[in-house]
């Protein structure tokens, strides 16, 4: 029997309408649809394309834990096998990948795990730093500059290192490592540079400058955007 093909789809930042077109005709016509589902119990990813995802589809929700080590952990291995057997069978399985699914995505951890033993596809999808530089009206980087995108997970020394390196930089998965990475904003004189948005594309987007957000309100779904310095035209 004919394998099925593993799908890794990029369905954007969260606005529906920033899904391609491809990953539409992949999403409505898969058999096999799988998504993250957070500890919380929370499924982002499925909610936000929900209205595309038709009855006679097979879901499969896939536990994942977002921490540090996740490539080592077992509930990759659980997941991944899930998707193999629809695979085995010979049904497609796309997976809903927030964003651009190579760019710290969970999908990466199934696709190292399946892409050996099964065909795949990964199609590009909007990530959220690009979609953020457009929700801000900024234009991020000129001619030669750098851009880094820099995970607030880092120590604080390696950050600060790398936004003095950078002339653009994105910091994401903020959350309880914000009073730090503000610390270091303010230390290198780049608060007044950079801005917070929260749900870049969603229909409760919000964006507040870095002086008047609370610990308390930062959500997982957040990134701050440093973008390069106003050229002349
Ligand atoms: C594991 S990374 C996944 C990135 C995703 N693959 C992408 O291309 O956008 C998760 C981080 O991306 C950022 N993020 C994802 N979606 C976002 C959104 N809609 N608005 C703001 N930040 C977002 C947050 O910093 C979050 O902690």
């Amino acid at each position: 029997m004919k394998q099925g093909r593993l799908y890794g789809l990029g369905i954007g930042p969260g606005d529906p309408e920033l899904l391609t077109l491809k990953a539409h005709r992949i999403l409505t016509s898969s058999p096999v649809i799988a998504y993250p589902t957070m500890e919380s119990g929370k499924v982002l990813a499925r909610a936000l394309v929900a209205d595309f995802i038709k009855a006679d589809q097979i879901e499969l929700p896939m536990p994942l834990p977002f921490s540090v080590e996740r490539s080592s952990q077992p509930s990759y291995d659980i997941a991944a096998e899930k998707i193999a057997v629809h695979l085995e069978e010979g049904r497609d399985v796309a997976v809903l990948c927030l964003g651009d699914p190579m760019l710290y995505g969970t999908f990466m951890y199934i696709f190292n795990r399946l892409s050996p033993r099964f065909e795949v596809e990964v199609v590009p999808g909007i990530s959220s730093v690009m979609a953020s530089a457009a929700m801000l009206g900024v234009p991020l980087t000129y001619r030669d500059d750098v851009f880094s995108i820099i995970p607030a997970t880092l120590e604080g020394e390696v950050i600060r290192e790398h936004l003095k390196m950078a002339d653009a930089s994105a910091i994401i998965k903020l959350g309880r490592h914000f009073p730090k990475v503000r610390s270091i904003l303010e230390d290198l004189g780049l608060l007044d540079r950079a801005v917070y948005i929260e749900r870049a594309t969603w229909e409760n987007q919000r964006i507040v400058p870095i002086r008047e957000v609370e610990l308390s309100e930062i959500t997982y779904w957040s990134l701050i955007l440093i973008p390069s310095q106003t050229q002349p035209l």
